[in-house]
């Protein structure tokens, strides 16, 4: 499905983070749509590297580019020889993705250092290129902040979200000082679907719920997971964010959500009756504090600026996940 009237082909493509869930995603888009463009993957893969958490320190993974024909660049956007590799080529585009995203690294320099300093590389590059920016905020930058989430009521409360609220702060700031150039920033709410495999314990519980029923177990949430609302967008709704974005009236921070929050308790229910199944649900204690427990993002500002319309409530986006969350099942995760 196309998303816009603009013509991506010939046009040239940046996407830093692209062998992860959401940019790889967007590399198959282009690729599909758009045959005739080039698309540059710019990413530093998995290594084996792993936070005080356990967690990988990056989740690209190279199965998610199987069948991606464009180039790929392996580098670290920490690593400023790495990303002058990029200055050898001109974009019309860029679109912003790499970042340390799991929200539950409390290493504040690490967090800090990977998803801010590179950030001026990237705003530079896309002035001097003259290339429209995309870059990933986060509906983490808004911490509590009660529903419905609006632009400019932010309060982050994890190094992950202070991150992305710095960036956001940094484009408004390059972008009053630079208005040739469209920087637009993307605060994705809950994202999930096909090529989130890869991030491992950081994957939406949506497919961790999947995997646990087709294991012929209760899913388990946490107590009162009826009441935790959340916005879960399916990814073909944040791909066309993307891309619309980039026909945005305006530069700007906006939210990408679907604007109705669901409960964990409607995935688990819905995943079951897909898979045809019904073992109930077994409750635990949340072991989390500065949890969020209910979003909504307020998505009039990203209807006004570049016609922003999800598509996919969650029963339609889980359907339609059905056959990945089947696919990936057992798969191993190296
Ligand atoms: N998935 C979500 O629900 C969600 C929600 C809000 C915001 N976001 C943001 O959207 C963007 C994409 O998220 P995602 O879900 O695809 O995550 P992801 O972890 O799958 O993708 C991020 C990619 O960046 C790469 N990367 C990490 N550190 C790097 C480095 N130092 N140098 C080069 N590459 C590096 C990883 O290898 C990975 O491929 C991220 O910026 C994330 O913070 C995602």
């Amino acid at each position: 499905m196309v998303y816009s009237d603009a013509n991506f082909n010939n046009k040239t493509i940046l996407i830093s983070g692209g062998a992860g869930f959401i940019g790889s995603n967007l590399a198959f888009y282009f690729q599909e749509n758009y045959p005739e463009s080039k698309i540059v993957v710019f990413d530093c893969f998995r290594s084996e590297a792993t936070f005080s958490n356990g967690n990988l320190q990056s989740f690209g993974h190279y199965k998610n580019l199987i069948g991606f024909t464009g180039d790929i660049i392996c580098g670290n956007i920490n690593n400023p020889t790495d990303l002058e590799i990029l200055n050898n080529i001109k974009f019309d585009y860029i679109f912003h993705q790499a970042a340390i995203s799991d929200t539950r690294v409390y290493d504040q320099e690490i967090v800090m250092r990977t998803n801010i300093n590179s950030f001026y590389w990237f705003l530079e590059k896309a002035k001097n290129d003259n290339a429209t920016l995309v870059y990933a905020s986060s509906a983490a930058t808004y911490g509590s902040m009660p529903s419905p989430q609006k632009i400019g009521f932010e309060s982050p409360d994890n190094p992950y979200g202070y991150s992305k609220y710095a960036m956001d702060q940094i484009a408004a700031k390059y972008s009053s000082l630079n208005r040739n150039t469209k920087i637009v920033g993307l605060k994705f709410f809950n994202v999930y679907g096909s090529r989130e495999y890869f991030k491992g314990k950081t994957s939406s519980m949506v497919i961790q719920l999947g995997h646990q029923i087709l294991n012929g177990h209760a899913p388990r949430l946490f107590e009162g997971s009826d009441k935790i609302l959340r916005d879960f967008i399916f990814i073909d709704d944040v791909i066309q964010a993307n891309i619309k974005a980039c026909e945005s009236t305006n530069s700007g921070v906006f939210n990408v959500g679907t604007g109705i929050p669901r409960s964990f308790q409607n995935i688990a229910d819905i995943l079951q009756k897909e898979l045809g199944c019904n073992y109930g649900t077994e409750y635990f204690p949340n072991p989390y504090s500065g949890y969020q427990t209910h979003t909504q993002a307020d998505i009039s500002l990203s209807e006004e600026n570049f016609n922003f319309k999800p598509n996919f409530s969650l029963e339609k986006g889980i359907k339609e996940y059905i056959p990945y969350i089947k696919e990936m099942f057992n798969m191993p995760l190296d």
